[in-house]
């Protein structure tokens, strides 16, 4: 045998025994399972941006639904079908928030992101839920794009038993809109920059002491022919198939493989973000490719029509897995106008940001 071969060997050998013999019924390998006290606290940079971009999630969404139930009577919300014990649980979902912001606040210390004031895009009931379903998946979906990431792995666990309570907030928006609860097999999720490009619009102003968000700020993007959930009339008017129920069959779906999606999109270089403190920005070249992050894939679309800042795309079809059942898109998925078609999977999507160049923007499919 050579030396090559016998010094690598040697090297697991010597691995082997200094490793400590794991305790009984203890599996060999694992991450913080030792007697090692857990440490609750960000470890790099990396984390405080991280969950102090969580932490303006947590704050928007105690103020937002605290707002809902305020500006709305009790008829206006009856006569979309939401009664009194969905606006409890609404009101829970507010306190949820409390416990999420706190904890995260106790994580990052006395830096950590105060509540900012907000400007809401609602002017009626089914539009404050449609936007709350919204707004909680982009939440959920932004910390699983960076959960798995974290230095800290014992703050990544008190995170993720917030962000699983999240997700329930989102499915029940879907119920209270009249959607199929969860037409997907998996949630994806989504980088830093694209959540904080989601979330910046409706932060108007915050305290001067909260910490600057580095994250990018990509130009935004306009989806012109956005399938909507929302009735075309006005409360009084929607019947069964549009009412809050645990679940629906839609008898028409909301859009389909195939379906037209016009697009519009800023230059960066725009003022923007709380106090207008922020600058939109891409490092991306000339637009080619929508990407729809949605499920566990990340699917290009050729961009068409292309003139300057607009344009135009088919709603992809392929299904996950080639299950044939599974559509890649469907509910409410992320769409990004892009440079290249760059094959991302989800360890890697934070490989897509440099290809952005506007969005992301979230459709409405199913
Ligand atoms: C929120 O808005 C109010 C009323 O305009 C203003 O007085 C206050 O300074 C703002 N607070 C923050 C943190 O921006
Ligand atoms: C934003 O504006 C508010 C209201 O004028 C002010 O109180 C706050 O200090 C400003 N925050 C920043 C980050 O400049
Ligand atoms: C809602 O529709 C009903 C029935 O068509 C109509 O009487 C009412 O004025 C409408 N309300 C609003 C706010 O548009
Ligand atoms: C109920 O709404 C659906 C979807 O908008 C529509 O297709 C259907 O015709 C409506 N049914 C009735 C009875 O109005
Ligand atoms: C709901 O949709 C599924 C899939 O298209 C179909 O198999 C099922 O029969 C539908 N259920 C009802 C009650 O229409
Ligand atoms: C989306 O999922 C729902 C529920 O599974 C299904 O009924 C619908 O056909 C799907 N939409 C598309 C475009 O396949
Ligand atoms: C989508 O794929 C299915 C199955 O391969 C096919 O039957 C259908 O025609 C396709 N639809 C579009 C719009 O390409
Ligand atoms: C985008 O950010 C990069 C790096 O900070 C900077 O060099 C560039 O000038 C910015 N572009 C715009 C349009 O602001
Ligand atoms: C491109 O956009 C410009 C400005 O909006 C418009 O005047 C022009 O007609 C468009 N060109 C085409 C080919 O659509
Ligand atoms: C979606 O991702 C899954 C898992 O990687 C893969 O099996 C499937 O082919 C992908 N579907 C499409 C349409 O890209
Ligand atoms: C992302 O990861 C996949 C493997 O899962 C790899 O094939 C792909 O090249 C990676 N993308 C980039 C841009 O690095």
């Amino acid at each position: 045998m050579s030396l090559r071969k016998i010094l690598p060997a040697l090297f697991l050998l010597a691995l082997a025994r200094a490793a400590p013999n794991p305790a009984p019924f203890t599996p060999a390998g694992g991450l913080g399972t030792n007697s090692t006290p857990p440490v609750y606290r960000p470890m790099s940079d990396f984390d405080f941006q991280s969950m102090n971009l969580a932490l303006n999630q947590e704050w928007i969404e105690l103020d937002l639904f605290h707002h809902g139930l305020a500006q709305f009577s009790v008829e206006e919300f009856d006569a979309a079908g939401i009664n009194a014990d969905d606006r409890f649980l609404i009101e829970f979902m507010a306190d949820q928030e409390v416990g999420h912001a706190t904890m995260l606040t106790n994580i990052l210390g006395p830096t950590a992101a105060k509540p900012c004031n907000y400007t809401y895009p609602f002017t009626t009931v089914r539009e404050f839920v449609d936007f709350c379903q919204k707004l909680t998946r982009f939440g959920e979906s932004g910390v699983y794009g960076f959960l798995e990431h974290l230095d800290s792995r014992p703050s990544a666990e008190l995170l993720l038993q917030s962000i699983t309570t999240e997700a329930r907030q989102q499915m029940i928006f879907r119920q209270f809109e009249g959607l199929f609860p969860m037409p997907i097999w998996f949630t994806p999720g989504i980088t830093q920059s694209m959540a904080w490009t989601l979330l910046s619009p409706y932060i108007t102003s915050c305290p001067a002491e909260n910490p600057h968000i580095v994250f990018q700020n990509f130009p935004p993007l306009n989806i012109v022919n956005n399938p909507s959930a929302i009735p075309l009339t006005n409360s009084t008017c929607f019947n069964e198939s549009t009412y809050p129920a645990i679940t629906h069959n839609r008898s028409v779906p909301l859009s389909a493989p195939g379906f037209q999606v016009d697009l519009t999109w800023e230059e960066p270089g725009k003022v923007t973000g709380y106090n207008d403190s922020y600058m939109t920005n891409s490092s991306a070249g000339a637009p080619q490719f929508v990407a729809w992050i949605s499920q566990l894939n990340t699917t290009y679309t050729p961009l068409f029509n292309i003139n300057g800042t607009s344009g135009s795309t088919l709603q992809p079809n392929g299904t996950i897995f080639g299950s044939g059942s599974a559509p890649v898109v469907n509910g409410t998925v992320f769409i990004a106008v892009t440079d290249s078609d760059t094959f991302v999977t989800p360890f890697n999507l934070t490989e897509l940001n440099a290809h952005i160049v506007a969005g992301p923007a979230m459709y409405q499919s199913g």
